[in-house]
């Protein structure tokens, strides 16, 4: 017997250091699906490829699903969202493997996008904290919480690169650059996914919207696209191939066209690109009714699409039914084959075998958990330090903030004591009434030591009409019963007895978000009259901006003393303000996303190419690329955001300027605390190819770093620079480098840099 255990042990020691220990779960989980899909008759594995919503949630189309139950019952559902709370997904739950003929369960997907039921900042403002940690510790925290409560698959990372702010849904990602657009990505998938998808807190994300969505024409919400190869290879797709190499479980299809085919029929993106170029295993879902919306692209019938959905490498049907009901008849007509029905159903059985499901249906279902987890104050904790790591400061006029903790403050403006707008935009599971307002906040974190006056001053706008297109999912836009000159009156007598006016303004939250496109990106005149007024004062005024993406906000940095943009910042909103505003924490967030000075300049982004007629300067200069009526250059660039406290940069050091293709140089520079304060930094590098075979952007991000630094001290901050830093996708989509000159640059921003230079030879 003695024996026997220890051959049994060497075997094992043996299989596991040969690495069949790894190979066991993907061999037994084979068989398992082998064999369970051989019981499946047809429909049922088509079944399988239907994604329905029972309602209840927030329905982003025009239908929601019927007879969820009966469909569920019948084995012709494969996964539900907008099912919100542990008992009714446990209730789903029971239907699918307790009525259903092979008891297959269901997937349970939800948009969790920014926290769960903590609500965090929008991912454009966590993508402005530049913390891969943080941001990696958010999506773990927003997956511990959804687990607990019955989730196993999140609609997140939204990764589309972005360079127009009139699309509502800028606020949704991580700005426009896509190196750092791809290093979030990367954190997001393993915040959400843990070591794998094995354990009850982590759940599966889903990369979206793929791809390319982020260049809807126009800024205008589900419009087309239209984008050369190279730029895509460059700019657009990075961040999707990241979150595929971090592992994402699945994919969504995007809205849009790309080579006038609609992503979600589009066999060169899902199938050439997707899998076979990058490898994805996991499966594609398409988003809410993206497959009959090929039919308005002018693809066909329901049949047709659905069947050009499904060859072009779909594997799963948000809503729309059309592979649920059209499949079986395309197969019989040879215009699908049954081994694509039978890869796509045999991914999303995987995913679920991953998630554990098979083992145990429920195991997502926690009320143990859910009890400890769920708005647990070490998550309301943490939602503090995301919003306050999010903030950018963008003007501080002879250091008017931080506010001194005595004296008056009068503290106005439409979101200065509101709830309503503070979880920001995609919080489905959030509750609005936990958050913290600016008031509130401002009176927590000041105690009795500061008199703080409030008056609201304005409506967020006065237009019924647009307020009306904003509320559809609740009041966001309160318009108040008093004249905009009662408001204001009262405004302005408190104003005339404070020391200080803090204006809290900016965009409701459902300004932005999906469906939420401007073609004015300006602070709605409503509140523009109002700070005009609070300006006239004469009082120091200070802005806090809430918004969901970047605004033209020159009249308003030009007056203000002091700007501090802190996007939708989540539950913690108040709070965390209060603290940046008194100075308990230094503001070190630097924007993602360039500012535009008018809505005529967009596109404006910091990586663009170069022309042939660059302007020197912004000065206007004829026959040279530039306008007559605005600067090219952005109101605030990429990687802008100031501190309290100063930082100089100083000599930039190289230490080669040869870079060979098998070697690396260093980059260093000294970065010192010159101001009064501790403080954060991010130290950015950015490089230009000066000669290549395609034109090369005037500047591209290859590397960050956060640090921190007390007051008066220094640190040498170096970067690596290799030969992968300089690759690119030529002009037949090769990942290249090319020998030559190349500029490198370091600095707190992407336009004011120390710079240098190296040659890349063979
Ligand atoms: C439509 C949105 O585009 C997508 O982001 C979301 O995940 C789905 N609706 C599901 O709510």
């Amino acid at each position: 017997m003695k024996t026997k255990i220890f051959i049994a042990l060497i075997l094992c020691f043996i299989l596991t250091i040969k690495g069949y220990s790894q190979q066991q779960p993907a061999v037994t989980m084979n068989n398992f699906i082998t064999s369970l899909m051989k019981k499946m008759t047809l429909d049922e594995k088509i079944g399988q490829l239907n994604l329905l919503t029972p309602g209840g949630g927030i329905a982003t189309g025009a239908v929601v699903s019927s007879d969820v139950e009966t469909k569920i019952s019948k084995g012709q559902v494969g996964g539900l969202f907008g099912v919100i709370g542990e008992e009714k997904i446990r209730q789903a739950q029971e239907i699918a493997v307790t009525k259903s003929r092979l008891k297959i369960p269901l997937l349970f997907g939800s948009d969790v996008i920014h926290g769960y039921k903590t609500t965090f900042p929008i991912p454009l403002a966590l993508s402005c904290s530049w913390d891969m940690l943080m941001i990696e510790r958010s999506a773990r925290i927003a997956a511990t919480e959804a687990t607990a409560d019955g989730l196993n698959w999140a609609f997140s990372p939204m990764v589309d690169i972005a360079r127009d702010p009139r699309w509502g849904r800028v606020a949704e990602g991580a700005g426009e650059d896509p190196y750092l657009g791809s290093q979030i990505a990367k954190a997001m998938v393993m915040g959400y996914q843990g070591n794998g998808l094995g354990n009850d807190n982590t759940l599966m994300s889903c990369v979206k919207h793929f791809a390319l969505y982020g260049a809807v024409e126009g800024g205008r919400e589900y419009n087309t696209v239209d984008m050369s190869r190279v730029k895509m290879y460059n700019y657009y797709l990075p961040p999707y191939k990241a979150a595929v190499e971090a592992g994402t479980g699945s994919v969504m299809s995007s809205f849009n066209t790309i080579d006038n085919i609609p992503a979600t029929g589009n066999k060169w993106l899902l199938t050439d690109l997707l899998r076979k170029q990058w490898g994805f295993k996991g499966f594609v879902v398409s988003d809410y009714t993206a497959v009959n919306e090929m039919t308005e692209h002018g693809m066909g019938d329901l049949q047709t699409v659905s069947a050009l959905a499904l060859n072009a490498g779909l594997d799963m049907d948000m809503v729309g039914e059309g592979f649920l009901t059209t499949l079986k008849k395309s197969l019989q007509e040879g215009k699908v084959t049954r081994k694509q029905i039978d890869d796509a159903c045999q991914r999303i059985l995987e995913a679920k075998y991953k998630l554990g499901l098979f083992t145990d249906p429920y195991r997502y279902c926690n009320v143990e958990r859910l009890a400890r987890e769920v708005l647990s104050a070490d998550k309301r904790t943490a939602a503090r330090e995301f919003a306050e790591h999010s903030f950018v400061l963008l003007k501080n006029k002879d250091q008017l903030l931080p506010l001194k903790k005595s004296g008056t403050i009068a503290l106005i403006g439409p979101l200065a004591n509101d709830k309503s707008n503070m979880l920001g935009t995609w919080a489905v599971s959030g509750n609005s009434d936990l958050s913290i307002p600016v008031l509130e906040g401002m009176k927590n974190v000041s105690g009795n030591s500061v008199n703080i006056l409030y008056a609201k001053g304005a409506n967020i706008s006065d237009d019924t009409s647009f307020a009306k297109k904003v509320n559809v999912f609740g009041t966001r836009i309160d318009i108040d019963k008093r004249s905009p000159k009662e408001m204001m009156d009262e405004a302005l007598g408190i104003a005339n007895r404070s020391d200080v006016i803090v204006a809290v303004i900016g965009e409701a939250s459902e300004m932005t978000g999906e469906s939420s496109s401007r073609s004015q990106i300006n602070i709605p005149a409503s509140q523009l009259t109002l700070l005009k007024e609070l300006k006239k004062t004469g009082k120091p005024l200070v802005l806090v901006i809430m918004s969901g993406r970047p605004l033209t906000i020159n009249w308003e940095t030009e007056n203000a003393n002091a700007v501090l943009f802190t996007w939708h910042a989540g539950d913690e909103a108040g709070n965390a303000i209060a603290d940046v505003l008194f100075g308990n924490y230094d503001p070190s967030g630097k924007l993602t996303i360039s500012f535009p000075r008018s809505v005529g300049q967009i596109p404006v982004y910091y990586n663009h190419l170069n022309t042939g007629r660059p302007n020197p300067g912004d000065d206007f200069n004829k026959f040279h690329s530039n306008y007559l009526d605005v600067e090219n250059s952005p109101l605030f660039p990429f990687g802008y955001g100031l501190s309290y406290t100063s930082f100089q940069y100083g000599d930039l050091k190289l230490s080669s300027t040869t870079l060979k293709t098998t070697g690396t140089i260093r980059a260093s520079i000294t970065v010192t605390n010159t101001g009064n304060y501790d403080g954060e930094e991010v130290v950015q590098l950015y490089l230009r190819d000066m000669v290549a075979s395609i034109a090369r952007p005037v500047k591209e991000l290859k590397g960050f770093q956060k640090i921190f630094l007390k007051k008066g001290e220094s640190k040498l901050v170096s970067f690596t620079i290799g030969i992968e830093d300089l690759k690119f996708y030529n002009a037949a989509l090769k990942y290249v480098t090319e020998p030559g000159d190349f500029k490198l640059f370091v600095g707190g921003n992407s336009q004011e840099v120390k710079e240098g230079s190296f040659k890349l030879v063979n």
